[in-house]
């Protein structure tokens, strides 16, 4: 809770950072608050590999290069295959390759590729198991998921309205909701919810339906109008899918409380058999299960993109399943201003027509996946560092807090909880491990981005290459050997 001082002094900041640059207050607000790509370009820009040894090791971002070639490969031999059988006039009746020619109309419109579009309703058809029928109608192209939910924040939420989000959650949605449409994330606590007892708890039906409950009751009494659930299946950051059950109850909550649910899918296919924990769910889309009795089927909508399943984060591929006509349409008439070039749809689309290179594709990924996964737990165990298993995403949730509470003179994890009075000494440790690590060459994300409800956790990608991930990983553990001096040094003054 802020005092009323304290919004004052911000208010003033904002309205000199707006007199400075000449800029609006809404873009004072973005510049000062809310650009977290500005800062990080730096070191994006100089990732290490066995060339550049002083580079930074990225294990902070959600992203996949295990299959970086394989992708590449496959987008070239679309377009140079094209062109070979032109010059040798044997095009194929069927549209199989990507040819820049055709791509330089505004074509059908922002909507999307109607080739892309058709690709993706089969995708959701055939491999998200969709219970009711699917058009391309269905679908609009997005570049990236991330402009997915902006889209659909600016057109069911007005200015100040919220949406739930279930805690730990994937920061990016804060700044997805917020920075244009001004929509605001609000998080559902589970700390202190009846039954919650541990990470275990948050997948569970009864739990988060006692959390969301809360949730909305609070924002109520606070005057938000909460327009819908927003969840992430795979969850991002703690790498697990929900059971069909739970989906079901979230599915309820909003069906109840006339809410939109809305599902980011976006790591469907980055699941593997992770034999520690062999009971773990599979991915289920919401879409396979049956809700229409439960939630008008319009106020259901899913996102998707290959960012992260097809290890084309810059790429920009993205796109909203929606049997809402009003949702298309509000996103068509912007869709100008963030219209991905068709010839790159048409590229991914050939990518999801291509069953076989998909199947292969994705099976080798998993492979990969789980060497990376086993490869980086062998470490954390050898280290005694405590970690959440996961099955499902790009991540792993470490669990620091350890280190935090060995700072101060007498151990307590109460002061790690985010409510707690004692909690900004974690939290400025939270950061100051995040900095060492920086200063160490890693980058990794601190638990509180998240908005873990408790401190000390961090959230580590694993799926990058071998050499970067044993570097990355050696530079992690000397940055933990650095916080534990520096903590002993401050216990001991
Ligand atoms: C859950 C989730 N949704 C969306 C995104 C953003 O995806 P895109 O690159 O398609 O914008 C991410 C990226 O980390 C993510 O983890």
């Amino acid at each position: 809770m802020h005092s009323n001082a304290d919004l004052a002094d911000q208010e003033r900041v904002l309205h000199s950072t707006a007199i400075e640059h000449h800029i609006s207050r809404r873009g004072a607000v973005n510049f000062a608050h809310r650009d977290v790509w500005g800062p990080r370009e730096k070191a994006m820009g100089d990732p290490w590999s066995p060339n550049n040894p002083n580079g930074t090791v990225i294990l902070r971002l959600a992203e996949n290069s295990l299959m970086h070639e394989e992708v590449g490969d496959y987008i070239c031999a679309q377009v140079v295959l094209h062109l070979k059988l032109q010059a040798e006039s044997l095009i194929p009746s069927i549209q199989t390759k990507v040819l820049p020619v055709d791509h330089l109309t505004y074509s059908t419109g922002p909507r999307g590729s109607r080739r892309l579009r058709r690709a993706a309703a089969a995708l959701l058809t055939e491999q998200f198991h969709a219970r009711s029928l699917i058009t391309y109608d269905n679908i609009l192209v997005t570049p990236g998921v991330a402009s997915a939910i902006d889209g659909i924040a600016f057109a069911i939420c007005d200015e100040g309205d919220g949406v739930l989000v279930l805690q730990p959650l994937y920061n990016g949605f804060k700044f997805d909701m917020q920075n244009r449409a001004n929509v605001q994330i609000v998080g559902v606590k589970f700390e202190g919810v009846e039954g919650f007892g541990g990470l275990d708890d948050l997948f569970r039906p009864e739990v988060n339906r006692k959390a969301l409950e809360i949730a909305l009751q609070q924002a109520r009494k606070a005057g938000i109008n909460i327009r819908a659930l927003l969840i992430s299946n795979p969850h991002n950051p703690l790498g697990r899918c929900y059971p069909p059950e739970t989906l079901k109850e979230f599915a309820s909550f909003c069906g109840q409380h006339n809410m939109h649910l809305i599902s980011d899918e976006i790591y469907a296919f980055s699941v593997f058999a992770n034999p520690e924990i062999p009971s773990a769910p599979n991915f289920t889309s919401i879409l396979t299960l049956d809700l229409d009795k439960i939630i008008d089927p319009s106020h259901k909508h899913v996102l998707y993109g290959a960012s992260k399943d097809f290890c084309a984060n810059g790429l920009r591929l993205g796109f909203i399943f929606t049997k809402n006509e009003g949702i298309i349409g509000a996103m068509s008439s912007i869709g100008i201003f963030s219209w991905l070039p068709h010839l790159l749809q048409d590229a991914w689309a050939a990518m999801l027509e291509d069953k076989q290179w998909m199947e292969r594709f994705m099976e080798q990924k998993r492979q990969l996946m789980l060497d990376r996964y086993e490869m980086t737990t062998a470490f954390l165990s050898k280290h005694d560092i405590p970690y959440y298993e996961m099955n499902a995403g790009l991540f792993i949730w470490v669990d620091l807090r350890h280190l935090l509470v060995a700072r101060s003179q007498e151990p307590d994890r109460g002061a790690l909880v985010r409510s707690s009075p004692d909690a900004q000494l974690s939290l400025q440790l939270e950061l100051r491990f995040t900095e060492i690590c920086m200063e160490n060459g890693v980058m990794i994300a601190p638990g509180h981005v998240y908005m873990s409800e408790s401190y000390g956790w961090f959230r580590i990608t694993f799926t990058v290459g071998k050499k970067a991930l044993e570097e990355g990983l050696r530079r992690f553990l000397a940055s933990i050997k650095k916080m534990k001096a520096e903590c002993q040094l401050s216990k001991s003054t």
